[in-house]
C-alpha cells in the first residue's frame, strides 16, 4: 500500500480522451465489482482500519472520489455488503495500485484476485502500459497475490512506513496489454471455482 500523498483535488470529469471503463463484473457466486461510490466508504475505511497498520481515514477515500481523471477505484461487494476494495492511480501510460484490501473475513475467496483482475482490465483501457505497487517486505500474502499476476521486484524503499519504519518491497508489472500479461489473466481467471456472468459496461 502506498502511504498517504495528499494531492489538489479535481474537478469531476472524464478520463483523458473521453474513454470509459467497464467498471462492473458479477460473479457466479454473487460477488459484484463494480467503481467505489461515496456510499461505500463507511464499509471501505472499516474494511481499511481493519486490515492496515496505518489506515487512510475516509475523508482520504473521499478525496480520490474526486479525482476521477486519475484515480480508479473498484470496490467488490456480496449482495449488499462491502468485501473488499482496491485503488489505482494513473498518469499517462503509467499505473499505480495505490490501495487494496479485503475484509478480514472474507479473505481466500478470491475476492482480491477478482478486484486486481479488474484493475488490470480497466488499467488497459485506460491506456495504462506498466503498473507498480508498494508492499510491505513482510506481507506474504500480499506478495503471493501481486507476483501470481507477473508483478515482478524492482526495487526497495528504505524505511518507507511511517508506523514501523518498514521497508517497501517496490514491484511492477510491465506491457499489461500484451500477450503474456492478457494470457496469464485469462488462465488465472479460467483457474478460479467461479466464473463471470455479466460485464454489463459502465
Ligand atoms: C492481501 C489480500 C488483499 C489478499 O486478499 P484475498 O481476497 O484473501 O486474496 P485471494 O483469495 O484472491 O488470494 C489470491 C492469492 O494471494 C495469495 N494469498 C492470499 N492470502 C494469502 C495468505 N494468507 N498466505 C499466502 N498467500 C496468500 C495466494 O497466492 C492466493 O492465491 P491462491 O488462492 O491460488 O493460493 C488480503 O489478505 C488483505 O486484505 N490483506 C490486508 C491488506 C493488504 O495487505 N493489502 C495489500 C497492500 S499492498
Amino acid at each position: 500500500m502506498a502511504e498517504v500523498v495528499v494531492s489538489a483535488a479535481e474537478p469531476a470529469g472524464r478520463v483523458p480522451g473521453g474513454a470509459s471503463v467497464p467498471g462492473h463484473t458479477e460473479w457466479s457466486d454473487g460477488v459484484l465489482v463494480a467503481p467505489m461510490k461515496r456510499r461505500h466508504l463507511r464499509a471501505v475505511a472499516s474494511i481499511e482500519a481493519a486490515s492496515n497498520g496505518h489506515p487512510w481515514s475516509r475523508s482520504l477515500f473521499e478525496g480520490e472520489l474526486r479525482m476521477p481523471t486519475s484515480r480508479h477505484w473498484l470496490i467488490a461487494r456480496d449482495h449488499r455488503e462491502v468485501v473488499g476494495f482496491a485503488g489505482l492511480m494513473w498518469t499517462l501510460d503509467e499505473g499505480h495500485i495505490t490501495n487494496f484490501a479485503v475484509h478480514p473475513a472474507r479473505r481466500r475467496e478470491h475476492i482480491a484476485t477478482r478486484l486486481l483482475l479488474a484493475q488490470c482490465r480497466d488499467a488497459v483501457d485506460l491506456g495504462v502500459t506498466s503498473l507498480t505497487l508498494e508492499v510491505r517486505v513482510s506481507n506474504s500474502a500480499a506478495r503471493s497475490l501481486y507476483s501470481g499476476f507477473g508483478f515482478a521486484p524492482g526495487g526497495i524503499r528504505r524505511g518507507y512506513y511511517n508506523d514501523n519504519g518498514e521497508d517497501a518491497l517496490i514491484m511492477w508489472l510491465h506491457d499489461i496489454g500484451g500477450e503474456e500479461s492478457s494470457q496469464r489473466r485469462t488462465r488465472i481467471e479460467a483457474a478460479l471455482p467461479v466464473g463471470v456472468v455479466a460485464t454489463p459496461g459502465p
